[in-house]
């Protein structure tokens, strides 16, 4: 028995269609969001970390990483053979020590275990038809002292955190909060959907970051002397 999100999208399932989104990940706004990724985490890495991005889609935020940091090794995973075909494409005479694209489920990762530096998933935990089996596999594939990025849409963002959204990346207020509310109830997720499946998956400690006014992070670290492994 696994956790039903309280997101429209878990129960409906649509997947988004690869060319589509290929488009629009390459538009102003997927841009502005991946930006915002990408500062939080382009500083971050140590060199030569060895990154994987769970349901990465047509990977532009991959490619955008690897123009940043090019002394990382990425790998992209997606079940949608069509996402990974659109990732191969947009990434063509793109380097660096590793880019590898991966046909895979988040539920059943394709690696050894403590694999990987640094796991992250943007926008795709909500589509997950196993998140719990997802954020076991997520944990067994951290090298220890690794640390798992999980960013989502929160759908209790305030009026307030919209409008700071929106006054930050100069667009007009009424804008964001339309597209925001139409996103919202289809794919943002609440604290509790977290807490349902960090818990199931064992995840003994946990809490979740409001950042960018408007998403969630979700911070799993592999406890390098206890071996436990916990969210903060
Ligand atoms: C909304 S897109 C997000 C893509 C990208 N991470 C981004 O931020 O633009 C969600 C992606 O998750 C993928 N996905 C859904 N369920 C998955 C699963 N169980 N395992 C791996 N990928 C999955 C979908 O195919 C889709 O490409």
């Amino acid at each position: 028995m696994h956790p039903r999100l309280t997101n429209r999208c878990s129960r409906i399932e649509p997947e988004p269609p690869p060319l589509l989104y290929a488009w629009l990940a390459r538009g102003t706004w997927f841009g502005r969001i991946y930006q915002r990724y990408l500062g939080d985490l382009a500083g971050n890495q140590p060199q030569g970390a060895r990154l994987l991005d769970v349901g990465t889609g047509p990977g532009v935020l991959m490619g955008q990483i690897n123009r940043k940091r090019p002394d990382l090794s990425l790998v992209g995973l997606d079940k949608s053979y069509g996402m990974i075909s659109q990732a191969r494409r947009v990434s063509k005479g793109l380097g660096g020590p590793l880019m590898a694209w991966v046909v895979g489920r988040a539920e059943a990762l394709p690696f050894p275990s403590a694999f990987f530096d640094l796991v992250l998933a943007t926008m795709s935990l909500h589509h997950w038809d196993h998140p719990v089996a997802a954020v076991v596999e997520i944990m067994r594939v951290l090298k220890p002292q690794g640390r798992a990025w999980i960013y989502e849409l929160n759908r209790d963002a305030s009026l307030r955190d919209i409008k700071n959204y929106a006054r930050e990346e100069k667009l007009p207020s009424m804008l964001v909060y339309l597209v925001f509310n139409f996103v919202r109830w289809h794919s943002a997720l609440k604290e509790v959907d977290f807490a349902q499946v960090f818990h199931r998956a064992g995840v003994p400690e946990w809490q979740l970051q409001q950042v960018h006014h408007i998403f969630w992070r979700a911070e799993i670290q592999i406890d390098a002397f206890s071996g436990r492994k916990r969210l903060q």
